[in-house]
């Protein structure tokens, strides 16, 4: 055992991804480490033959990861488009343990973004004492997946300058690699593919090309449609969270989590859950994400500062800051909200207490 603080996915999971493969007797794309209904069964939950239980990562559609996973297979790459907090990021680092048993190859697009990051670059001061060689090749998370036919990861695929995006298309189209400055070129091994992600919100910053895009099959990550399935996904990951962040508060009562999920869907909708009354909404995204965040917060705060027992006053603190992004306008929206729907609400008149001291 050690003390970091976020295994990686292959680590944290390495106990059910062997009892998946051995039990997996269908076949598998070359290089993958598990076939590709193993693969659904570590992402979506499941038990083995042997009685292993798989714990599920994605809660959602089955077909929609069965389509993610089967891309994989194919010479296409994979792009996992969405809103925030829909579980991209989460999802692509899942898929890369259960297939190439390796979820590190990744890069992190942003605007700075360089072509070093795709291809390769050099270390300097090997280059001007040997001169180009293999020695001082810095490879790429790319090339290294191509090198081992796993799978890599790009973060926020649409926010990388399109000519450094560019570098993908015959990476993804010829599976090669040139390397003129050694004379020399690496072919992807089988098993090589992408899984890139993007912000559906960031689309038009840097649209990509439409030889790049060719070369992806898209998936979209959707909200949870209903409030329920919303519920169970924020009660799923805040277990897991507690457990690894070794939280000495347990979230029993499911009804706080019920309360924020309702809070952030009504907002992010406009209207309320009855259809009644419309709201403003804020500026910022309320995606399951934050509403896993705002309930982690509240177990701290009750299990360091309170008796253990998530209450109102836990969350209300969470809430605000998850709702008002922008000091004036969001703070007009939320107190809107806390008058007009908190206030009305009889069983919420500790949240609605609890929140208006905050303002
Ligand atoms: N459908 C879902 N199933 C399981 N976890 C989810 C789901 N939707 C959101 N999450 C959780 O939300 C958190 C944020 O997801 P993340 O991958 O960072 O979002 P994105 O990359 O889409 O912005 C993760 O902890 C993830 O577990
Ligand atoms: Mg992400």
């Amino acid at each position: 055992m050690t003390d970091v603080l976020r295994a990686h996915a292959e680590q944290q999971h390495a106990d059910e991804l062997t009892a998946l493969r051995k039990q997996d007797d269908r076949p598998k794309p070359p290089n993958w480490v598990l076939s590709p209904w193993a693969v659904a069964t570590y992402v979506l939950g499941g038990e083995t033959a042997d009685g292993t239980v798989i714990t599920p990562k994605y809660l959602g559609s089955r077909r929609l990861i069965e389509v993610a996973i089967a891309t994989l297979a194919t010479d296409r790459a994979l792009l996992l488009l969405g809103v925030p907090g829909t579980a991209k990021t989460w999802l692509s680092e899942h898929l890369a343990a259960a297939i190439s048993g390796d979820s590190t190859q990744l890069v992190q697009g942003t605007s700075g973004t360089a072509e070093e990051s795709i291809r390769y670059g050099w270390n300097y001061a090997r280059l001007l004492s040997e001169g180009p060689s293999q020695q001082a090749l810095v490879a790429s998370p790319v090339l290294r997946s191509m090198e081992t036919g796993g799978i890599a990861r790009i973060e926020e695929l649409t926010r990388i300058p399109s000519d450094v995006q560019d570098a993908l298309i015959t990476i993804l189209s010829e599976k090669t690699l040139p390397i003129p400055e050694l004379d020399s070129e690496v072919q992807a091994r089988a098993g090589f593919n992408i899984i890139a992600t993007a912000n559906d919100r960031d689309r038009g910053v840097n649209d990509l090309s439409a030889a790049l895009k060719r070369r992806f099959n898209v998936v979209v990550l959707p909200l949870p449609d209903d409030p329920e399935a919303e519920v169970e996904i924020v009660r799923l990951r805040v277990k897991q969270l507690g457990e690894s962040l070794s939280l000495p508060a347990e979230l029993e009562n499911i009804d706080e989590i019920r309360r924020v999920v309702t809070v952030f869907r009504e907002l992010r909708d406009g209207v309320t859950e009855d259809g009644r009354t419309k709201i403003k909404s804020p500026s910022g995204t309320l995606s399951t994400a934050e509403a896993i965040s705002v309930v982690t917060n509240g177990i701290a705060l009750a299990a360091h500062f309170g008796d253990g027992v998530v209450r109102a006053g836990d969350v209300a603190a969470g809430l605000h800051g998850a709702v008002v992004k922008d000091p004036v306008q969001d703070r007009i929206v939320w107190q809107e909200y806390l008058e007009a729907v908190v206030r009305e609400r009889k069983p919420w008149n500790d949240l609605y207490r609890a929140c208006r001291e905050l303002m």
